[in-house]
C-alpha cells in the first residue's frame, strides 16, 4: 500500500476537474490507498471496483457505525475531535443532537438498519415511484414554462440550469413526498448544503454546525406539526410509526427526515447537472441520443457512471483486523469506497474514459451496493428520465453559455456537482 499525501487537496473543487487521471494512478498503486490529512490522521480509500464491491457488501467486516468498531475511549475521542473549535453552547447542543445526526440509515448497522429501512422501503419501490411520473413531468414542465416566460419578458434565451431546473425539480418532488410546506422549502438549501459540505479535513467547522443546529430545530417543529395535524405524506406516516412506540424512536425519526431531505436534495440535482455537462462534452453522444431517444435510460446509467453525483461512499469502520485486495487493515481504521474511481476502473469497464450512452453491461456503483444501496435509486432514475426527456425535447438547441474552462465543480468531499451551469437555448 502506498501512502499518498493527497491530504486536504483532494477535497477542493479544482481536484475534481483533474481527478480521473489521479484515480487511474491510485488504482495502479494499489486497491487501498491511505490518505494523510494535515492533522496527521489518515483514512483509507478503496480505488478498484472489485474491492469496492467487497467493502460495501461485507457489512459484517466493515461497520457504518463507528461505535461497532472502536473502543469506548476511541469513540469518545472521535466525538471530542468534532467538538473542538465550537462555542460552549454549540458543544452542548451538539452533545444533545449527536444521536440525531448519527442514527440515520446510513450511520447504523443491522439489526437497527434492517428495522429502519423496512419503515421507509415501500414508498421508494420502483412500482410506487412510477406512480409519481405524471407529477414529476408536471413539475418539469412548470419549471421550463417559467424559464420561457422570463425569456419572453427579457429577450434573453439563457438560463442557469442548476438554479432554474436541476435543483428545484428533485427538491419539489421530495418535499411533496415528505409533506414539507411549500413556504419552508427555500430554507432547506443552506441547511442541506451544510450537511454535505462537511469534510474530514475540517471536521469542526462552527458555521456548518450552526446551520445543522438550525436544521434540527426546524425538524423538531415539523414533527410537532405533523403530530397535531397528520396528512397522507411520508413524514406523517413516520410520525405515526413513532407513536406506536417500538418501531422507531423520536431521534431515529428526526434522523430519517434529515437523511431523506439531504439525500433528496443534493444528489439528483447533480445527475441532471453533470449529465448535461457530459452531453456537452461528448456532442457525438448527444447527437445519438437526439436520433434515438429510446437510448435515454441507458444514457442516464452512463451519466451515473461517468460523472456520478456521489464521489465516494460514507466511511466504513474496520471491525477487526482484516485485509482487502491483500492489503492489511487495522481494527478501527476508517475506509471509504472511491465510487468515482471504481466506475472508471479499466478492469471492469472497457474504455472507461469514453462516454458511451449505449454501454452494456454497465454495472456501475453510482448508487452503492449491499444493504446500504441507495434507497432513492428508482426515484432518481425517474427524475433523470423526465428531466432529460423534457429538457432535450423542449430546448433542442441547449448549449453551454460559458467557456468550458469556466465550469466549476463544487467543493466538498462526498459529492460531485457543478456550482452553476449557464446555458443558452
Ligand atoms: C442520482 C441520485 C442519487 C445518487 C447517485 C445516490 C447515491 C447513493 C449512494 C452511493 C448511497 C450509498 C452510500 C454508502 O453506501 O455509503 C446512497 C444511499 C442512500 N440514498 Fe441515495 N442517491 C441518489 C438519490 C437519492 C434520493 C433521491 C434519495 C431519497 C430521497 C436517496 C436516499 C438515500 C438513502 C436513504 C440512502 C441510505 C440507504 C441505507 O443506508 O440503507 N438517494 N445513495
Amino acid at each position: 500500500m502506498m501512502e499518498q499525501d493527497l491530504g486536504a487537496a483532494m477535497f477542493g473543487s479544482e481536484f475534481k476537474a483533474r481527478a480521473f487521471p489521479v484515480y487511474a494512478s491510485m488504482r495502479q498503486s494499489g486497491p487501498v490507498v491511505r490518505v494523510a490529512l494535515p492533522s496527521g490522521e489518515s483514512f483509507c480509500l478503496v480505488t478498484r471496483y472489485a474491492e469496492c464491491l467487497e467493502l460495501l457488501k461485507e457489512h459484517e467486516r466493515f461497520a457504518n457505525d463507528p461505535a461497532n468498531a472502536l473502543s469506548e475511549e476511541e469513540y469518545a475521542a472521535l466525538f471530542q475531535q468534532v467538538a473542538e473549535g465550537l462555542t460552549p453552547e454549540q458543544q452542548e447542543f451538539l452533545a444533545q443532537t449527536d444521536e440525531i445526526l448519527s442514527r440515520n440509515l446510513l450511520a447504523v448497522d443491522p439489526p437497527d438498519h434492517s428495522r429502519l429501512r423496512r419503515l421507509v422501503a415501500i414508498p421508494f419501490t420502483p412500482k410506487y415511484i412510477e406512480g409519481l411520473r405524471a407529477r414529476v413531468q408536471e413539475i418539469a414542465n412548470d419549471l421550463l414554462d417559467a424559464v420561457e416566460a422570463r425569456s419572453a419578458k427579457t429577450g434573453s434565451r439563457e438560463m442557469e440550469l442548476i438554479d432554474d431546473f436541476a435543483y428545484p425539480l428533485p427538491l419539489t418532488v421530495i418535499a411533496e413526498m415528505l409533506g414539507i410546506p411549500a413556504g419552508d422549502r427555500d430554507r432547506f438549501r443552506e441547511w442541506s448544503a451544510a450537511a454535505v459540505s462537511f469534510t474530514p479535513a475540517d471536521p469542526a467547522n462552527p458555521e456548518i454546525t450552526a446551520k445543522l443546529i438550525e436544521f434540527i430545530a426546524y425538524l423538531r417543529g415539523l414533527v410537532a406539526e405533523k403530530r397535531a395535524d397528520p396528512g397522507d405524506d411520508l413524514l406523517s406516516g413516520l410520525v405515526l410509526a413513532e407513536a406506536e412506540g417500538d418501531k422507531l424512536s423520536e431521534n431515529e425519526l428526526l434522523s430519517m427526515m434529515f437523511l431523506l431531505i439531504v439525500a433528496g436534495h443534493e444528489t439528483t440535482v447533480n445527475l441532471i447537472g453533470n449529465g448535461t455537462l457530459a452531453l456537452f462534452d461528448f456532442p457525438d453522444q448527444r447527437a445519438r441520443l437526439d436520433e434515438y431517444p429510446g437510448l435515454l435510460k441507458s444514457a442516464i446509467e452512463e451519466m451515473l457512471r461517468y460523472y456520478g453525483p456521489v464521489e465516494m461512499s460514507l466511511a466504513r469502520w474496520v471491525r477487526a483486523e482484516t485485509e482487502l485486495g491483500g492489503e492489511p487493515l487495522r481494527r478501527g481504521e476508517r475506509i471509504m469506497a472511491l465510487l468515482a474511481s471504481a466506475n472508471h476502473d479499466e478492469a471492469q469497464f472497457s474504455e472507461p474514459e469514453t462516454f458511451d450512452i449505449s454501454r452494456d453491461p454497465n454495472r456501475h456503483l453510482a448508487f452503492g451496493t449491499g444493504i446500504h444501496a441507495c434507497l432513492g435509486a428508482a426515484l432518481a432514475r425517474l427524475e433523470g428520465q423526465v428531466a432529460f426527456a423534457t429538457l432535450l425535447s423542449r430546448l433542442p438547441n441547449l448549449a453551454l453559455a460559458i467557456p468550458r474552462d469556466d465550469v466549476q465543480w463544487r467543493d466538498g468531499t462526498f459529492l460531485r456537482g457543478l456550482t452553476r451551469l449557464p446555458v443558452a437555448y
